[in-house]
């Protein structure tokens, strides 16, 4: 095989694999693909961060045999044990015999119970350094962001932070660094990255960021585990962070919903033109039309989610369910909501839906609207009134800030 490895820095070089194909991420829909990075530290002892998904172990081999003797690699350091990244590192261990393995205490014990390992992983605290000759690594455990194992390290001479998932994102790319990419990409899939795995942490992440800003840890480039390396303006991606993280309501309403015979959707379309006839930004997703991973990332930085749904079978429609059932693991917050839909004889969609929302924790702001199988010009004319009251209340709450 015959891959090269990527300069980073001065001793730090990019030997992960581009994944141009994958489609399907646990669920995630990944349009544009993903990389499984790794990189490699060329110190006396040298030293590699994360290994890859399992496939794509030979890949990762031949671009450190471009730069090293793969045999030369004295320790790996797993910053994440979920098998993206370490699905190749029992064959590494194998292969490459390295002296140590690292992980955090809680990242031992994961990679153990995926792959029961023979020889023993060297478990880190929080704050541990290790010595890999002129240059220094220090870990910051990252508990729960997004695994219990999660850990990040930093290579202090370079001012280099490894962030494992943190800042990353699904983007096969020619490119390894992020100033190399649209900015408009890259806002796009990051934001799609935390509306989808990183969202239900938003509180650990302004801890993290406050955390880092106290220590006043001099940080001038983020090499997460997927995606582009930020060498340059590392501050966008953490303002960016920032921002998500605090969940601020935006103007703006998203509306949600499945139609069987286009009742449903006309109910949508009416809330939607109330909207934005007052100024909200508005964004209607049909939940068989779109991916609900996308529709997470609409969800981000929207103030208000408006839920429709015929009634099937005395319940939700299947796409809305599985969409509600989604987002409610997601853990949004500071979200207004309302509930709509039509029906043949029992009705009980928009109801249930409310009930959904209520428990998440979104904030109902009018009664479930329904409609007998066809809305007429009356109903139609109720739910443009619907879309208007929304709008200005989320405006208000804008204004005011007082949302959630
Ligand atoms: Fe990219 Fe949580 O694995």
């Amino acid at each position: 095989m015959e891959f090269k490895a990527v300069r980073v820095t001065e001793h730090v070089y990019w030997v992960g694999a581009v994944d141009w194909s994958v489609r399907d991420f646990h669920g995630y829909s990944t349009e544009r693909g993903t990389t499984y990075n790794a990189y490699l530290i060329l110190a006396d002892k040298i030293t590699l961060i994360d290994t890859v998904k399992a496939q794509f172990k030979n890949e990762m081999l031949a671009r450190i045999a471009s730069v090293v003797e793969p045999t030369s690699v004295a320790y790996i350091i797993s910053n994440h044990a979920e098998m993206d990244h370490s699905g190749a590192l029992p064959a590494v261990i194998q292969e490459l015999q390295p002296e140590k393995v690292f992980a955090s205490v809680m990242g031992a014990k994961a990679l153990n119970e995926h792959y029961h390992l023979r020889s023993p992983i060297v478990p880190l605290k929080d704050g541990d350094g290790l010595n890999l000759g002129k240059l220094n690594l220090k870990f910051i455990e990252t508990r729960m962001l997004h695994w219990p194992d999660s850990m990040m390290t930093y290579l202090t001479e370079e001012r280099l932070l490894f962030s494992q998932d943190g800042f990353g994102m699904h983007l096969a790319s020619g490119k390894r660094f992020a100033d190399e990419i649209d900015e408009g990409v890259l806002r796009l899939q990051a934001a799609k990255y935390y509306a989808n795995i990183l969202l239900p942490y938003s509180s650990l992440i302004l801890k993290l960021l406050e955390r880092v800003a106290e220590l006043s840890i001099p940080l001038d480039i983020i090499c997460p585990d997927h995606g582009p390396v930020w060498r340059r303006d590392v501050g966008n991606i953490i303002d960016w962070y920032r921002a998500w993280a605090q969940q601020s309501p935006q103007p703006k309403a998203l509306i949600v919903y499945d139609t069987m015979w286009q009742s449903t959707d006309l109910m949508a379309r009416s809330i939607a033109d109330g909207l934005s006839a007052e100024g909200i930004e508005v964004r209607m997703m049909r939940l068989r039309a779109n991916d609900r991973s996308d529709v997470m990332t609409e969800v981000l930085d929207a103030g208000a989610v408006i839920v429709g749904s015929p009634t099937l079978n005395n319940g939700i429609f299947p796409t809305v369910a599985d969409f509600l059932t989604y987002m409610k693991g997601l853990k949004p917050k500071n979200k207004l909501g309302a509930a709509f839909g039509s029906y043949g004889w029992s009705g009980e969609a928009a109801g249930l839906i409310a009930d959904e929302l209520k428990a998440m924790g979104i904030e109902l702001v009018m009664e479930p609207l329904k409609v007998k199988y066809v809305p007429d010009r009356e109903v139609l004319i109720k739910c443009r009134d619907a879309g208007v009251r929304v709008a200005q209340i989320l405006k208000q709450r804008t204004n005011d800030g007082k949302a959630g």
